[in-house]
């Protein structure tokens, strides 16, 4: 089977899904997006590792599509077949020359690397289920200054529905609410963050993306202990029966004072400070209107971004309308409506890439109950 996917033409075989999955094409567009960004932050042609690169379709896609942002890739996967397609994937698209070729476990991968004296200033890890038994070995293949983009696939452990394997895999509590999936993606970060730390690697997410099926989070990772956010990291607590959200520091936790009839939900250890990072974004999107080859694609993107812009400064958490209308017992209000009014009033409101139907801002719940009714009778 061929199929086109930005500027790549890919060959696998259908029954070789677990090599190529056509779901993550938008996290491939981020992670082009992300490459060129960080070359004009870094000022460097960047080194890359694609460390389970399936039939090559990441590498060949970063190598086509970042101009002269990449200086080459290295690509590996433990799988010998996967490997073949990819060889064959970039000779079919011109890139064989810019390519190397590893059939190794991921860790021996970069542990071999390390060995080699060959580090990377980006470093891409996309296996299925957890990332983080990759993340130290990863670490250490990088240069003083780098990037790990990081994927999960863990959505249902980190939205509360296997606590077991979340504890197991991130160190954290979860629970099944509206805002899981924007709570998983910051344990992530916080997992990635101190597992980096041990390695005496200080992180902060550049951006994350959630795309309906795994987090994908670009981790900038610089050598160094001094500066690790500590203060940054914390927990969210719930209140099921009254919709009151609060996110607390780790050294404020002594602090926590809500009044809840019901027994109160707690989540994290989480990162609590912005899921991206401002300049970088503009990065992304000024690479995005420099030259971007289907308009569609292009579009979709832009908007994407924009809406992750809103994200920053914001609580760490959202509001979903329909659960908030379903508890006070009334119809859902429209998204935009709301954000309108919490502005009108003085607060701050915007959507979220998260959910369709949630809503940020720092408006307390009470607050946010009376305008949605308000709107609505
Ligand atoms: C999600 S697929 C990769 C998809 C590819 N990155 C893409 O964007 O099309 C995961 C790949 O990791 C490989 N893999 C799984 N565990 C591995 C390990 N421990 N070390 C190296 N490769 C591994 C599998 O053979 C598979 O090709």
């Amino acid at each position: 089977m061929l199929i086109q996917e930005g500027l790549a033409r890919i060959e696998f075989e259908e029954l070789d899904e677990v090599f190529f999955n056509p779901r993550g094409k938008l996290s491939r567009s981020f992670g082009v997006l992300g490459i060129r960004a960080l070359s004009r932050a870094l000022g460097e042609e960047l080194v890359v590792a694609d460390a389970f690169t399936g039939v090559g379709t990441r590498s060949i896609r970063y190598l086509l599509e970042t101009g002269d942002a990449v200086a080459g890739v290295h690509a590996n996967d433990s799988s010998a077949p996967a490997l073949e397609f990819a060889i064959r994937n970039a000779r079919l698209n011109g890139v064989i020359e810019r390519m190397k070729f590893h059939c190794l476990e991921a860790r021996r991968f970069f542990w071999r690397s390390v060995e080699a004296n060959r580090f990377y200033h980006f470093i891409d890890i996309d296996v299925f289920g957890t990332p983080m038994q990759f993340i130290p070995f990863a670490v250490n293949a990088l240069k003083r200054q780098g990037a790990i983009y990081v994927t999960s696939t863990d959505t249902a452990p980190l939205c509360g529905i296997n606590r077991k394997a979340a504890f197991r895999n991130y160190g954290a509590v979860t629970e099944n609410v509206e805002f899981c999936h924007e709570a998983g993606a910051r344990i992530v970060i916080a997992a990635v963050l101190s597992a980096s730390a041990r390695q005496a690697y200080v992180a902060r997410p550049l951006f994350t993306l959630f795309d309906g099926y795994a987090f994908r989070i670009l981790m900038m990772m610089e050598r160094g202990r001094k500066s690790f956010p500590h203060k940054e990291i914390g927990f969210i607590f719930r209140c099921p029966s009254t919709g009151e959200v609060k996110a607390v520091k780790q050294h404020r936790l002594g602090t926590v004072d809500m009044e809840c009839p019901s027994e109160l939900q707690a989540i994290g250890p989480m990162w609590l400070g912005d899921m991206h990072d401002p300049e970088f974004l503009k990065l992304m999107l000024e690479s995005l209107s420099e030259n971007w080859f289907d308009e569609r694609d292009r579009h979709k993107l832009k908007r994407l971004i924009k809406t992750m812009q809103m994200e920053i400064d914001m609580p760490p958490f959202f509001h979903d309308l329909s659960v908030l209308a379903d508890r006070i017992g009334i119809s859902t209000p429209r998204k935009m409506d709301m954000v309108n009014a919490l502005r009108r009033e003085g607060f701050r409101a915007g959507v979220t890439h998260f959910s369709g139907t949630g809503i940020k801002t720092d408006a307390d719940h009470i607050t946010l109950a009376r305008i949605a009714r308000e709107l609505v009778t």
